[in-house]
């Protein structure tokens, strides 16, 4: 048994969850459940992002004290993702106190090795990115990411000495070739530290919505700082080494690709400075867009469509469906209701619900509701075994999307091998049973396979074809071998699981 780390950020609590939060959620949920059905130890990790300047300014809007507004939107992210069906092993906060030790542990490591010192800065900030840019950065003197005015800024911080890391970081990316996926990033990673890296101000003493340096406490830690270390304080490093040395390094950070940087450059960076090893592995994925524009809380209206909107319209499992398997990990992708309406009907109506519907119809009147086993020979066993192997290699490199294509290459060929045989023209005996069992042992394979993505639809047709227990309790890769059910269990029909949608 392997252990599996895998994190989303930590979002800001400056406003509501909106479905550009959901997206990653969704997909770190997918792949943890799925290395869960390989039986992986799991670790699973998100979380909310509740100091810095830009959560102090929308509580002060607001007439809020920020930890008032954190209590409350941090809530909300719990919500939302209870209405996903998303199962985090830890939903970390960095108002909290084994956080805050936990950085101060992290920090005082990395000023003891000598890469923490004292100096002055004069910068342009962008609050929303709660950065500093060189007026080179600048889009027609406007932060690049939100298009608005930064500030100069002149103070006394403390600095980290990312400069001295430059060549330390590219002999580490030299030698993991997959530390940063896809390649696209990494050559952006790369080529970002080749220009050079300047040394960075990591303290502030403006405000003091943050955690205090512990050699310092006049000033607090800049929000990177802290959000950065949320991954190694639920891994156990405040304050169990036994723990942390288990789950430590993460095997995945899963983050947009507007926050590369910070992960593949600073957070690499200041682990080797405190003399921890880096995350195995950074995977930047793009962003959804409405009417060719982000997502996002200080956006248009009509961009801000929550998860709720989803789930109540189209049910939790197509609205999982839709957001891993519409846009491939990596690329931007827009979002809109006609194309989660045109995968709704084809890929849940008329291909897994009308599957279900058929086989457990036609078991009802010809087999007098018990499934008959599958036979040994089918053609249909050796389609289930590409598919299993296509499947478990998509999950295996981050790629829902071509994970959900591959089971559903299955649910296709059987709907084509059930209108082939038309076993509800046939007279009931032994030609009908054994399609019908072959029909009924690739289904079952399905549900397993199409589980960390339909966790409720999968169960329930789960329990409509009389097996035990749970198909996101199985595992791989016994539970998906041909044959590993035999016949003989009373098969029910019902509802159908997606009804379909009229355009
Ligand atoms: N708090 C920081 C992350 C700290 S991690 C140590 C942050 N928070 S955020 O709430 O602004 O964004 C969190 C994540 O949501 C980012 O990875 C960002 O890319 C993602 N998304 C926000 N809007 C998005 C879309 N419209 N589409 C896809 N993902 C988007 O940054």
């Amino acid at each position: 048994m392997s252990r599996f780390y895998i994190t989303t950020p930590i979002y800001y609590v400056n406003d509501a969850p909106h479905i550009g939060h959901a997206y990653p959620t969704v997909i770190a949920d997918a792949v943890s459940r799925w290395h869960r059905l390989l039986g992986d130890d799991v670790l699973f990790v998100t979380g909310t992002d509740e100091y810095g300047l830009k959560n102090q300014q929308a509580a002060e809007a607001q007439g809020l004290h920020p930890k008032e507004l954190a209590d409350r939107n941090s809530t909300r992210f719990r919500a939302a993702w209870d209405l996903l069906d998303i199962v985090y092993d830890d939903f970390i906060r960095t108002t909290e106190e084994r956080h805050t030790r936990s950085v101060q542990k992290f920090l005082q490591a990395i000023y003891d090795n000598g890469d923490i010192e004292l100096g002055t800065y004069e910068g342009l900030y962008c609050v929303a990115c709660e950065a500093y840019y060189t007026e080179g950065d600048l889009d027609d003197g406007l932060c690049p990411i939100h298009h608005r005015p930064v500030e100069l800024v002149k103070q006394e911080n403390w600095f980290f000495r990312l400069s001295r890391y430059e060549q330390r970081l590219l002999d580490h990316y030299a030698a993991h070739p997959d530390a940063v996926i896809p390649a696209t990033r990494r050559n952006e990673v790369l080529g970002f530290i080749r220009q050079g890296l300047q040394d960075i101000s990591i303290s502030r003493s403006s405000f003091d919505w943050g955690v205090p340096l512990p050699w310092d406490p006049t000033h607090v830690t800049w929000v990177w700082f802290d959000a950065l270390p949320n991954y190694i304080t639920a891994a156990g490093y405040g304050d169990d080494p036994e723990r942390f040395a288990h789950w430590w390094p993460a095997d995945y950070h899963l983050v947009g690709k507007d926050i590369i940087r910070f992960h593949a450059v600073y957070w690499p960076a200041m682990l080797l400075a405190a003399g921890l090893e880096p995350p195995r592995s950074v995977a930047a994925h793009g962003w959804l867009l409405v009417g060719g524009e982000k997502i996002s809380k200080s956006g248009a209206k009509f961009t801000q469509i929550t998860p709720a909107d989803l789930v109540a319209e189209y049910g939790v499992d197509a609205t999982r469906y839709h957001l891993l398997r519409e846009v491939p990990l990596g690329g931007d992708g827009e979002f809109s209701y006609e194309g989660l309406e045109a995968r709704y009907n084809a890929d849940l109506a008329n291909n897994f619900g009308n599957l279900v519907s058929r086989v457990t119809t036609v078991v009802g009147t010809k087999c007098d509701g018990i499934g008959p086993a599958p036979s040994a020979d089918s053609s249909l066993k050796d389609v289930a075994a590409d598919v299993v192997r296509a499947t478990t290699d998509a999950w295996g490199r981050l790629a829902p999307s071509d994970a959900l294509e591959a089971t559903w290459q299955l649910i296709r060929q059987t709907n084509a091998y059930l209108e082939a045989h038309e076993p509800w023209k046939a007279e009931p005996g032994a030609e009908v049973d054994a399609v019908l069992g072959d029909a009924l042992e690739a289904l079952r394979i399905v549900c397993i396979l199409a589980s960390p993505a339909l966790p409720r639809s999968t169960a329930e047709a789960w329990r409509r074809l009389g097996l035990e227990g749970t198909p996101a309790g199985q595992r791989l890769p016994a539970a998906v071998e041909w044959g590993n059910s035999s016949g003989g269990r009373p098969i029910e029909k019902g509802e159908p699981l997606f009804p379909r949608r009229k355009g």
